[in-house]
């Protein structure tokens, strides 16, 4: 099957132009000026005008069908990965979780298990840790073999997920050998406890204090004490969901160091706020870790996009239905399942107020939300990018279209929307997978199981010469 999109304003990370582009089977064959008018053919042509054909997005940071205390996150792999779909988005990558006492293969084993034959798009595995020790940490080595390059550790959940900094460091050093890449939660976990205790026995047990039990001193702690091991380890890092200014500034300060440190945000803290915890018991659709932040805050992690201090914006979607799941914390913010739906609004929300509200350009949001995750992901070349060769995942995106986003409409598995009501300006018209269009004039034309496991290639070493 080919297909020849015409018309439209082919956006790369690199730069704009006015070109078609001719897609031959499931990859990019031709880019470039009046392929039409050249004689080239195909089995259907899409128009394109007034609108941008882009690069699917890459979101590195998902986690569905998730187990946390007593629930599992509401979205499977065959409803979020469409719902990412609906959104742009063309590739995940979600986190596998290790059980203390397992191996980090049962955690593999499980979630491959879960994906196979659901997926919409196109999709890999990172794994978390909750149980450094000699065998876990030889294990890596083959998980990296296999194409699973990245292992995420946590300062934060003591008795859960929780590692200390021998832990780490050990992580680390392992992963400056096997050219892994390590990712942190990074949140002082052990002091949050002993504030989140202490809120919750005096009485305040209001969503609210959630975000006053995390205080952002405590996640700058976190990153700047998982820079210092990555430095000692001669490793590169990457912190996870990165919230505010204060953690930013330690990556900053760490990079002017020269260490191999990077991060992600998440458009929850670039345009939701502490604010949206008031309101009672309603503050629960947005108790997420780290907590959002003061709306100070925002502005601080736009600059760190435009610097380059913020390499992505992923979503870590972690959805919670607000009746049945996040209301098991009425009486107590300890028991809220934290985490927020947001797969399917990350592209469009950068776009309209990152692009249309002035605080990036257009090329800098393709590079955040598709070709800067897929480079640090060993995803270079295949995905996040217009060019021949690399994987026809795209989007005709028109940048025009407004339309408001609600639980009434969206496509993720969750009663409730956090963005409910927002008019945003910009939206993904037509959306191609290797090839095959799956979502048109708002429908769906895939089917679970298009999409295949991507074997990633390991960045590590790339990223501590700070080469990628
Ligand atoms: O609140 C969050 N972020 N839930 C998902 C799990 C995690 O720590 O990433
Ligand atoms: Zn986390
Ligand atoms: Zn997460």
């Amino acid at each position: 099957m080919r297909t020849l999109i015409v018309n439209g304003t082919v956006v790369n990370a690199n730069g704009s132009s006015e070109a078609d582009v001719l897609v031959d089977g499931e990859t990019i064959a031709l880019v470039g000026r009046g392929l039409a008018a050249q004689g080239i053919t195909a089995d259907r042509t899409i128009d394109a005008a007034g609108r941008y054909v882009i690069p699917g997005a890459v979101d590195v940071h998902t986690h569905f069908d998730m187990p946390m205390g007593p629930v599992f996150s509401k979205d499977t792999f065959e409803t979020g990965t469409r719902a990412a779909a609906f959104g742009g988005t063309t590739t995940i990558i979600d986190f596998a979780p290790q059980d203390r006492g397992h191996s980090l293969r049962e955690a593999l084993d499980a979630w491959h298990a879960r994906a196979e034959g659901h997926c919409a798009i196109d999709y890999g595995f990172h794994v978390s840790v909750s149980d450094v020790n000699e065998a876990t940490l030889a294990e890596m080595d083959g998980l990296v073999a296999e194409g699973v390059t990245d292992f995420k550790v946590f300062t934060a959940y003591p008795g859960r997920m929780y590692s200390d900094d021998a832990a780490i460091l050990r992580t680390m050093q392992r992963a400056a050998e096997n050219g892994a890449l390590v990712m942190v939660h990074a949140e002082n976990g052990i002091a949050i406890d002993v504030l989140m205790d202490a809120n919750a026995e005096a009485g305040r047990t209001a969503p609210w204090f959630h975000g006053l039990s995390r205080p952002a001193g405590l996640e700058a702690e976190a990153a700047n004490r998982v820079i210092r091991l990555a430095e000692a380890a001669g490793s590169a890092v990457y912190i996870v969901h990165l919230s505010s200014r204060d953690a930013l500034e330690a990556v900053e300060a760490g990079r002017a160091r020269g260490a191999a440190a990077y991060a992600e945000t998440c458009p929850q803290y670039l345009f939701l706020s502490l604010d949206d915890l008031g309101n009672g018991f309603e503050g629960a659709k947005f108790v997420c870790s780290p907590p959002l932040r003061p709306k100070d805050h925002q502005a601080a992690l736009w600059d760190g996009l435009r610097r380059d201090s913020l390499q992505v914006v992923s979503t870590d979607h972690c959805p919670f239905d607000f009746h049945g799941q996040k209301d098991l914390g009425r009486d107590d913010f300890r028991r809220i399942p934290n985490g927020l739906p947001t797969v399917e609004d990350r592209l469009d929300l950068l776009h309209d107020g990152g692009v249309v509200g002035g605080r990036i350009s257009r090329e800098r949001w393709i590079e955040i939300a598709s070709t800067s995750p897929a480079r640090m992901f060993g995803l270079a070349g295949r995905k996040g990018v217009v060019a021949p060769g690399a994987d026809a995942d795209l989007v005709v995106y028109d940048p025009a279209r407004r339309h408001v986003i609600s639980a009434a409409t969206h496509h993720m598995a969750v009663d409730y929307s956090c963005f409910e009501g927002r008019t945003v300006q910009g939206g993904s018209d037509i959306v191609m997978s290797r090839g095959r269009v799956i979502v048109e004039q708002g429908r769906y034309t895939g089917r679970p199981g298009d999409g295949r496991f991507l074997r990633r290639a390991p960045t590590g070493a790339a990223l501590r010469r700070r080469a990628l």
